[in-house]
């Protein structure tokens, strides 16, 4: 089938690059022409493990392919919306390019077409854009949009999308959701994986996903809270209770809290869209104020342990993206403590296996802000550790060389590190609803 993405970003082009491998004929387009020049020879703009890969095999196998030219990408049946809608700083998601993109094919579309909504959209939105496509092409050809909500992962985006625990498709005519099933049907041979329901019903199985995702960490943390109090540990907790298969282990790790580009827009569109209801938003609304909470206990638990004169002291941050295995700092919640922290302390020195060329543009402006390639860099230069994303490598690390540490302070924002390893190293530890370990 030929395939079209519009917005060739984090979804868009793990969208184009799993369809072509499926067989598919995919052309991506997206607004900015340097990042389509790019993607040409192959260059992915971001990191996502075995993104690379996939996007040129496919280049070469002539499955897939980029233009910047809005006609050229119109050519195809299918047309995937894949444009961000960030939060517009007031709550409600920003609409602006995907509105641009219903202007700029409108009067373009010269042919029946399926026009399919990934973005994240406010309930109510595909059937808005399917009226005004329908409208504009005044019944010369026939026109469906279908909502059909994406939930890959970065950091495993591949395999998200090439593995579907669902594939949600709302639409009101089935014919064509029956035509956009069958794209999908190498994926879920037996169909089963495919979920047929109405427009509406698809956009808000979006927003109550995440927001059900971001409620279980919130919950999480603030049983962290009282468990600190009562020297518990939440480590045993989550285990405990995710032995109930009813609860389950998933996102249920205590720590800094949730970030990233869906969970805190979703949860403010979804606050939003209950707004406008008129219903109630009770669950939703403590799940965002206990995720600020974390991230200000967090704080103030450095602020208490790092004794002494601030601004004679530095600290090393390791983990910047919003998660592990992504270069993704959007709503990171180590730049958001790095924001807070600079102001105190005198140097902060910053590490990340793969974000730190978009931590380093994000704090261009600040002198005591400073990438380091190594993540034991300055560690002598340090007073103390903070551990903000749990990639791999900080795991397990080297002791004998964090023991340089000035104060011989960790606090572990994700409670990754062994304990027993640090009372070797007379290491001061403070994790997350777990017992501090002070030598
Ligand atoms: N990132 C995720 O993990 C994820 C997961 C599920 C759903 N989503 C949703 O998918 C949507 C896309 O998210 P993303 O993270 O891929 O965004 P992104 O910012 O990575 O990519 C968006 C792309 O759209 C392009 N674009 C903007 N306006 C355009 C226009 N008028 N014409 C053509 N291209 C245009 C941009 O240049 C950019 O390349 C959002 O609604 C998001 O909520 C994201």
């Amino acid at each position: 089938m030929n395939i079209t993405i519009i917005g060739t970003g984090y979804v868009g082009l793990v969208t184009g690059a799993c369809f072509s491998e499926i067989g598919h004929s995919v052309t991506c387009y997206d607004i900015d022409k340097s990042k389509i020049q790019n993607l040409k020879k192959g260059k992915v703009p971001f990191f996502e493990p075995n993104l690379k890969d996939f996007v040129n095999k496919n280049i070469i196998s002539k499955n897939l392919s980029f233009s910047s030219s809005i006609n050229t990408a119109l050519k195809n049946r299918f047309i995937f919306i894949c444009v961000d809608t960030p939060d517009d700083g007031k709550g409600k998601p920003n609409l602006t390019n995907l509105n641009n993109v219903i202007d700029a094919i409108a009067s373009k579309l010269s042919q029946d077409s399926i026009i399919i909504f990934k973005s994240t959209v406010p309930v109510g939105t595909n059937k808005i854009m399917q009226n005004r496509l329908r409208d504009k092409v005044n019944g010369k050809f026939n026109i469906d949009v279908i909502s059909n909500p994406e939930f890959l992962r970065e950091g495993s985006a591949i395999n998200d999308f090439m593995r579907p625990d669902r594939i949600i498709i709302g639409a009101d005519n089935p014919k064509s959701s029956r035509k956009l099933a069958n794209l999908y049907k190498p994926l879920s041979r037996k169909m089963d994986k495919m979920f047929f329901t109405s427009l509406n019903s698809a956009e808000l199985i979006k927003y109550a996903s995440n927001s059900f995702l971001a409620t279980k960490i919130s919950f999480i943390n603030e049983i962290a809270e009282i468990a600190e109090s009562f020297d518990a540990d939440i480590n045993d907790i989550r285990l405990g209770m995710g032995l109930d298969q009813r609860i389950g282990k998933d996102f249920l790790y205590a720590g800094l809290g949730y970030g990233g580009s869906c969970f805190p827009k979703d949860i403010n569109a979804l606050i939003n869209a209950q707004k406008i209801s008129k219903s109630t938003s009770l669950i939703v609304d403590a799940t965002k104020k206990r995720n600020t909470l974390a991230l200000e206990n967090f704080e103030k638990k450095i602020l208490k342990h790092c004794k002494g004169n601030k601004k004679k002291k530095s600290l090393t941050i390791w983990g910047l993206s919003f998660k592990p295995n992504t270069d993704d700092i959007r709503e990171s919640l180590a730049v958001k403590l790095i924001t807070k922290l600079h102001k105190k302390f005198c140097n902060i020195y910053c590490y990340d296996p793969e974000a730190g060329k978009n931590v380093k543009y994000f704090f261009r402006n600040y002198q005591n802000i400073k990438i380091i390639s190594n993540p034991y860099q300055n560690i002598s230069n340090s007073n103390a550790l903070v551990i903000c994303t749990e990639w791999k490598e900080f795991w397990n690390p080297n002791y004998e060389k964090l023991s340089m540490l000035k104060d011989n302070l960790i606090f572990d924002g994700r409670n990754i590190l062994d304990k027993d390893d640090l009372k070797k190293y007379k290491l001061n530890y403070y994790g997350v609803g777990t017992k501090s370990v002070e030598s």
